[in-house]
């Protein structure tokens, strides 16, 4: 096989226009060149490379070349490629339109739910995609169904099955562009059957109260209290739906209770309503036993979403949706028509990474670390805040603090923020609940000493 390393470069040369084609190889280039396009350091192709590719004589690139390199606008060392003379140019200024100034640094960040970068498994990862690009198969590359491709969907459904108790099938599952992307499409879906509006807990991530919003369903706040979801509320709200977070609510931390899990199933079951089931960290609890999905108890009547989100990676954005099987096709349709389909390569890599083991070996690992936090962070707040209440630290990456009744969840924000602490208020998360004022602490990426120096510094503030 030939392979060439020349860069590809734009230049168009006319022949009718009366001017030597040599003046216009050389005018072409500096114009480049001074214009940025193409940028100091840049290698241009060989003179072999790009004579053949404009259909000129050798002898002619290599007189335009010298004429530039004389100019000052290449340079040459013997035996290397010939690139764009100058230094690399200073990265463009934040003026642009739209371009955010540098976001502060803080020193203790607790985000709430995210994991430990540096925990990737990126060898492991890195293994699976290899072995994906390494099949004999090119359909690998071509337009995936818009479900996921079958391999990925057969390998989730057998994880899901195995570790969140759920009766998933592959032909029933849509994967998308994590969890957000999933829980819109339900929510558009819902929205043309003619589903007026869908319960919500609250509070309940605001990103995703403004997702389900965004598809034209109304929204209908229900409380949460200790037990989770409050599901009496749902009997008269006269909504179509509900979503809740069963195993870990966010952001309270409560568990659902097994007598509401009951009764939100009873209530859908009656009513005809859809459950979305969002299970987004049900694989990182530490001192309770795991809890199994609504869904693997009522497959037609709930659709189970999630992501590897927490247990892997955002950036990866792979998500999936467990769907009744009356729903599926109709979701399936709404993905082709939003994208044709999510990046089919990641989800045959999570595929690979599933059926050899490794997202168990990596939870195994990562499940004792992310408990050392939590546990430092429950240490550090018995400490130096003894008086306040900690909710929520039986699963997941962050945990609840309530604060003083009177306290101001902004100005605590802010001052801590003073002191590079950044903690985040509940109150965004609120639809229509008042609750006291209580602040989110992500233990995720934050090793032992970090979250203990930060909650010495939080407790100064609150003073
Ligand atoms: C409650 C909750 N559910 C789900 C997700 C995952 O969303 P996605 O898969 O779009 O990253 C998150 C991520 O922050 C979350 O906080």
């Amino acid at each position: 096989m030939r392979r060439t390393t020349s860069p590809e470069v734009l230049l168009r040369l006319h022949r009718q226009a009366g001017v030597p084609l040599r003046a216009q190889l050389e005018g072409q280039l500096r114009e480049a060149i001074r214009g940025g396009r193409l940028r100091p350091g840049v290698q241009l192709p060989s003179t072999r490379v790009l004579a053949a590719d404009l259909g000129l004589s050798r002898g002619l690139v290599v007189a335009a070349y010298e004429q530039l390199l004389a100019e000052g606008y290449l340079t040459a060392h013997s035996g290397s490629a010939t690139r764009v003379a100058g230094r690399e140019a200073e990265p463009a200024r934040a003026t642009a339109v739209g371009a955010e100034p540098a976001p502060p640094q803080w020193r203790y960040d607790f985000r709430p739910g995210v994991p430990d970068a540096a925990l990737f498994p990126r060898r492991a990862w890195l293994t699976s995609l290899r072995r994906v690009l390494a099949s004999p198969s090119d359909a690998v590359l071509g337009y995936p169904d818009a479900r996921g491709p079958e391999q990925a969907r057969t390998a989730l459904a057998a994880y899901l099955n195995r570790v969140r108790g759920t009766a998933a099938r592959a032909d029933r599952i849509v994967m998308c562009t994590g969890f957000t992307q999933g829980l819109r499409l339900v929510s558009r879906a819902l929205h043309r059957r003619g589903v007026a509006a869908i319960g919500i807990e609250d509070p309940c991530h605001a990103a995703h109260r403004a997702a389900i919003l965004s598809t034209g369903l109304e929204v209908i706040p229900i409380p949460v209290d200790d037990r989770g979801l409050r599901v009496e509320r749902l009997e008269s709200s006269g909504a179509g739906a509900v979503f809740v977070t069963p195993a870990h609510q966010y952001p309270t931390g409560a568990v659902l209770a097994p007598e509401r899990r009951a009764a939100v199933l009873d209530w859908a079951a009656r009513t005809g309503a859809l459950v979305i089931e969002d299970d987004y960290d049900a694989e990182y609890r530490y001192d309770r036993e795991p809890i199994g999905t609504l869904q693997g108890l009522a497959p037609d009547r709930v659709v189970l979403a999630g992501s590897v989100s927490k247990t892997l990676a955002p950036a990866l954005r792979v998500g999936w949706l467990v769907l009744p099987a009356d729903l599926a096709p109709e979701v399936a349709a709404l993905k082709y028509e939003e994208d044709l389909g999510s990046p089919a390569l990641d989800q045959l890599a999570y595929a690979d990474f599933l059926d050899r083991g490794e997202l168990d070996r990596h939870l195994r690992r990562t499940r004792l670390s992310y408990r050392r936090r939590r546990d430092s962070l429950v240490t550090a707040l018995q400490r130096h805040l003894p008086g306040l209440r900690v909710r929520g630290v039986a699963a997941g990456l962050h945990l609840m603090v309530e604060l003083s009744p009177g306290a101001s969840e902004t100005e605590v924000v802010a001052a801590a923020g003073r002191h590079s602490v950044r903690v985040y208020g509940v109150q965004t998360h609120r639809a229509r609940e008042q609750g006291p004022p209580a602040l989110l602490l992500g233990y995720g990426r934050l090793g032992s000493a970090a979250i203990a120096e930060g909650v010495t510094r939080l407790a100064a503030v609150l003073a």
